[in-house]
């Protein structure tokens, strides 16, 4: 069966109030327009053809180009929309699924069940439709006695009997290809809003002696996206789908309302989400672990029975068994192995860190090469930029670094070597010794008392005086 699809985005998404196409926007990190190309793959529909506007080339960069385009010079409505693909259309003898671009929510089951009814029966067009509790604002299907599908009446066109039809239409059809281009030649703009209406095809087609089919479906699945507002509603809807999908899989999560998961995550079993945690990209977390409170982690991978905790990672891979947080930021190109602790206040960027090393606090660890079992004293620095180009140290296995230690760019700590806290180390440290690089302490004995400085017996007239300033 010779089955393709015309989708409708030509529209200017005048109530989006954006620069962008509407079909563009995201729900749940996935373009609208993208979930609507990726359902029609899903029920097995490759030959896709987008109608299109002035704004095409953000489609086109989404989409590319293994679907086809055409462009709808002037908005004359959604049957002239469809007429655009005529070309495209004429000489194929199968169905025609014709989908609006603005409604993410479509699944594949649903466009399956539609192209299922169109086989069982002998119909020339099946039309989705859902029972809307207000359906303001949308076409309404009117049906006669016996349930048999007659006609849709725009919204604005309605009779107050017509106004009061729950049953909706979705703008999903599924049609014979040839009976869709005999209708299409046929329709008028005479109505309400002036357009051509590609809803008036199925009352054409009917005329002509054809039955209608129809399948109804979820409200929520029918949803087209059309202002602000229903792009938020959704994005809920979506990510509540998600959060149920990792729930059946065996993932916890604490709390719906803030926790955020893009289509494309993976999350082991046992892995627990905690609140106000936003998982983006192709973010993969293993099993055991917990993420959260407060994370948000985009395109990052990570092991089994990790704990992130109010965090921030960004395109980067973080081991197993790792403690991370609260408060460290993970940047772009990091290897992060093992074992390793990453902890408050710390920042790490394009460096690898192997098996079992520990910066628990205040350290920026850029672009180096950090070995296994490490320590990190209390706010130690890699001085990873010369003021001309970016280059890290490398560090290996078993050194110490005591607190506040600055690393220049290029220096090498040697296996086993110890740097003294408080060091600025320009050089490199060979194997099993220690680097000093501070100047020497000198103490002066008596100094408080011969300068008259003693501060424990003042301060209460310290104290008095500093109230009066
Ligand atoms: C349409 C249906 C309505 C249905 C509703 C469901 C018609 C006449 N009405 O109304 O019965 O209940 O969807 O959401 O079909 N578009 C073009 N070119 C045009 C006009 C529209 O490409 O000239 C595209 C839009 O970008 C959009 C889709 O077609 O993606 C639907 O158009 P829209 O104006 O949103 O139709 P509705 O008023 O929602
Ligand atoms: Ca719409």
């Amino acid at each position: 069966m010779d089955i393709c699809a015309v989708v409708m985005a030509a529209g200017e998404g005048t109530r989006m109030k954006s620069v962008h196409s509407k079909v563009v926007h995201q729900v749940a990190g996935k373009p609208i327009i993208r979930w609507v190309a990726d359902a029609l793959l899903e029920a097995g529909c490759n030959e896709q053809v987008y109608i299109v506007g002035e704004k095409q080339e953000e489609i086109r960069d989404i989409l590319g180009e293994n679907v086809a385009y055409v462009f709808q010079e002037q908005r004359l409505g959604t049957g002239h929309a469809v007429m655009q693909a005529a070309p495209f259309l004429e000489g194929r003898d199968g169905y025609v699924i014709v989908l609006p671009g603005d409604s993410p929510m479509v699944s594949a089951k649903t466009i399956s069940k539609a192209v299922d009814k169109m086989n069982e029966g002998d119909y020339g067009a099946v039309v989705i439709t859902a029972v809307a509790e207000d359906p303001t604002g949308y076409g309404r299907l009117v049906r006669d006695f016996e349930g048999n599908v007659l006609k849709i009446v725009e919204d604005k066109d309605c009779s107050p009997d017509e106004k009061a039809i729950k049953e909706i239409n979705s703008s999903m059809y599924v049609f014979k290809t040839s009976l869709l281009l005999s209708a299409l030649g046929r329709l008028s703009a005479q109505n309400a809003q002036k357009e051509y209406y590609l809803t008036d095809t199925i009352e054409i087609l009917i005329w002509d002696g054809n039955r209608i089919g129809s399948v109804v479906c979820d409200i929520e699945d029918t949803m087209g996206v059309n202002n602000r507002k229903q792009l938020l509603e959704a994005g809920k809807i979506m990510n509540r789908r998600i959060l149920e999908k990792h729930m059946e899989n065996g993932v916890q999560i604490i709390d719906e309302n803030s926790t955020w998961i893009h289509h494309a995550v993976e999350i082991g079993q046992d892995t627990t989400i905690l609140p106000g945690t936003t998982l983006m990209g192709n973010t993969r977390i293993g099993k055991e672990c917990i993420i959260g409170e407060n994370t948000r982690l985009d395109g990052v991978e990570v092991g089994d029975g990790t704990v992130i905790d109010y965090s921030v990672a960004t395109q980067c891979i973080i081991g197993s068994d790792c403690r991370i947080g609260p408060f460290s930021h993970i940047r772009p190109e990091t290897k992060i192995n093992d074992h390793v602790t990453i902890g408050a206040y710390v920042e790490v960027k394009n460096s690898t860190i192997d098996d079992y090393t520990r910066a628990r606090h205040l350290t920026y660890i850029g672009d180096s090469t950090v070995g296994r079992n490490v320590n990190f004293g209390c706010g130690t620095v890699t001085c990873n930029f010369d003021g001309q180009d970016k280059v890290g140290c490398i560090i290996e296995d078993n050194v110490f670094i005591g607190g506040n230690s600055n690393i220049l760019s290029s220096v090498v700590l040697g296996k086993d070597s110890y740097i003294a806290a408080g060091s600025t180390i320009t050089n490199d440290v060979p194997p099993l010794g220690l680097g000093i690089g501070r100047s020497k302490q000198v103490n002066k004995d008596e100094w408080v008392a011969k300068k008259n400085r003693l501060r424990g017996a003042n301060y209460i007239k310290l104290d008095t005086k500093r109230s009066e300033l």
